[in-house]
């Protein structure tokens, strides 16, 4: 199987036309990775349709007053959070390339009644935002979906004013995965099959002009953990179908990232 860019992307886009259209009701995920207070905050919906892996907005520190972008905002979890840390003198825009899940996004808004957010259809390597337009970026398991990571960082650098930062959180691997997997456009779309190793991110965010990359690593993914990544409706993998070596050699290598950056002060 091909993981062309084109194909990438039309793929990734189905996955998540289909999810934007049945969220579950009672969302599991958004339990774990959001705590009561947050979760409260949120429209139902929103709550809902999380598809993230953890809570960037909380991870971010964000204050008051600050100006916010979510890459993949989804069905806009992320951007409601933030506008409640970012308060009504703050603004915060997700982008996003599924209009499915903008026009969930925005009923989100809309039920959710915050007006200092904007969410606009478009690539997260190509931001249609201008140059120096925001304190801080925020991601919440999206970068691994793209198949140009160099240019989503380039974009979040360009898009950011001198001394703003990065604040994403994803999925990573540590060590190779099976080629089976990484050749898997379902997997691809699961969040697995496109995610970078750890190693290679800190030098891509230096590569493309981020001053102090850093990234932590906030959990591990056991063989319980990776049953439920497969098993789940956007992964579509079938794990038993795996000789026993290969899933051997997925277990450990998945890990939740928390990645920071800083766009160098001018001078
Ligand atoms: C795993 S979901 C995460 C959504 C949201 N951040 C959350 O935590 O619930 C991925 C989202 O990113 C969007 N997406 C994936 N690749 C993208 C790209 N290259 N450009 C813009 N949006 C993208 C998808 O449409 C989807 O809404």
């Amino acid at each position: 199987m091909s993981t062309t860019d084109p194909d990438v992307h039309q793929h990734v886009r189905a996955t998540y036309a289909r999810a934007a259209c049945c969220a579950p009701t009672d969302n599991a995920l958004a339990t774990t990775l959001y705590d009561e207070e947050d979760r409260d905050a949120l429209p139902d919906d929103a709550a809902a349709a999380a598809l993230g892996c953890a809570n960037p907005a909380a991870l971010a520190n964000l204050q008051p007053g600050e100006r916010v972008l979510d890459l993949g905002s989804g069905g806009g979890v992320d951007v409601l959070l933030s506008a409640r840390r970012v308060g009504p003198t703050g603004f915060v825009y997700g982008v996003d390339m599924t209009t499915e899940m903008l026009a969930l996004a925005r009923r989100n808004q809309a039920e959710a009644g915050i007006d200092h957010v904007e969410f606009l259809e478009g690539r997260i390597e190509d931001i249609p935002l201008a140059d120096d337009t925001v304190d801080v970026v925020l991601s919440n398991c999206v970068v691994n979906l793209s198949p140009d990571k160099r240019a989503v960082f380039a974009e979040a650098l360009r898009v950011l004013r001198p001394g703003g930062r990065l604040a994403i959180a994803d999925i990573a691997t540590r060590g190779e995965l099976p080629p089976v997997i990484r050749r898997s456009l379902s997997a691809w779309a699961g969040c697995i099959a496109g995610a970078l190793d750890v190693s290679e991110i800190e030098r891509l965010l230096a590569d493309v002009g981020f001053a102090a990359p850093s990234v932590e690593i906030v959990r591990d993914y056991g063989r319980a953990d990776l049953d439920l990544v497969a098993s789940s409706a956007l992964a579509g993998l079938d794990l038993a179908a795996l000789p026993p070596e290969e899933l051997d050699d997925i277990e450990g290598r998945l890990v939740s990232v928390f990645i920071r950056g800083m766009k160098p002060a001018e001078r």
